[in-house]
């Protein structure tokens, strides 16, 4: 049994007018424990709704999501969540203190709690910056802050929604080493969702690739079968080229799609 279990799964959105919105469909994909999965996909394309779901902050409607072979029915502390966003800090408290927030609601003693809070607080690059508050950090910090706090917990599942996208280019790639340091290290699962190509290439064991949207569903899945993620190996842009591929042909369908509707 796989450790994530997405079966079927769709889910439609009901707008003010009452109209159905269908942002997710026949979505069926299965995580393996230790697994590093990354799904790319064009905006709109429903892949932060498949997260949300996995994350239990949403229920799918038609379909089922296990973990463990239970279905989901709200989030738990096993499931860890970085979002796109930078603003989900607790703003009165310091950038140690919010690390050390759900060490805290586990239980631990002060001081294993500081020291796990630093240890990951340095992992991040952060060193120095402990005693400062979210509205005193920049947007990349606040980001590496909240992506310490994930880390922290050692959830079993990491789930990650664009967590890089507004760190320098620099700070991203640095982070994205550490990123699969660690879950080698710890054997954390994790769904990765992206925009970028090279991320998705240099950080998944599988790559899914999902259809343009309205109605998203995986259209391809793709097996990283690279020892050293470096840009100059042949069969890195090898991988490259066929992602870009499928997922031009994508864009350019829903673009074709909006053009007709907007016509008609
Ligand atoms: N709560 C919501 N209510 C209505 N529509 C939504 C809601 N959340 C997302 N959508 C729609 O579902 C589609 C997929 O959104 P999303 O999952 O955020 O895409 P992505 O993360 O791939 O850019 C979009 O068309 C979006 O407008
Ligand atoms: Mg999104």
């Amino acid at each position: 049994m796989a450790l994530i279990e997405f079966n079927n799964v769709g889910k439609a959105f009901t707008s003010r007018s009452g109209a159905q919105f269908v942002a997710v469909q026949d979505f069926s994909l299965q995580i393996q424990k230790g697994e590093f999965f990354c799904l790319l996909g064009p905006s709109g394309c429903g892949k932060t709704t498949v997260l949300g779901m996995l994350a239990g902050f949403a229920e799918p409607t038609t379909g089922r999501i296990t973990v463990d072979g239970a279905t989901i029915s709200g989030p738990t502390r096993d499931r860890g969540v970085v979002f796109q966003g930078d603003d989900s800090l607790f703003g009165w408290l310091t950038a140690l203190d919010n690390i050390e927030f759900g060490l805290r609601l586990r239980g631990l003693r002060k001081g294993e709690r500081r020291d796990t809070a630093m240890r990951y607080l340095e992992l991040v690059g952060l060193h120095g910056q402990q005693d400062k508050f979210p509205a005193e950090l920049s947007g990349g910090m606040k980001q590496r802050i909240q992506i310490a706090r994930a880390l922290a917990n050692e959830p079993k599942i990491l789930l990650m929604d664009e967590p890089f996208g507004a760190l320098d280019a620099q700070t991203r790639e640095i982070m994205q080493r550490e990123l699969r340091q660690i879950c080698t290290m710890t054997g954390s699962s994790v769904l990765f969702i992206t925009h970028d190509i090279d991320e998705a290439i240099a950080l998944g064991s599988r790559v899914g690739i999902m259809t343009a949207g309205p109605a998203g569903t995986l259209k391809d899945v793709i097996s990283i079968e690279l020892e050293e993620r470096s840009r100059t190996d042949m069969r890195y842009v090898e991988y490259y080229a066929k992602i870009q591929g499928t997922i031009r042909h994508e864009v350019e369908r829903a673009t074709r799609q909006h053009t007709r509707r907007k016509a008609a």
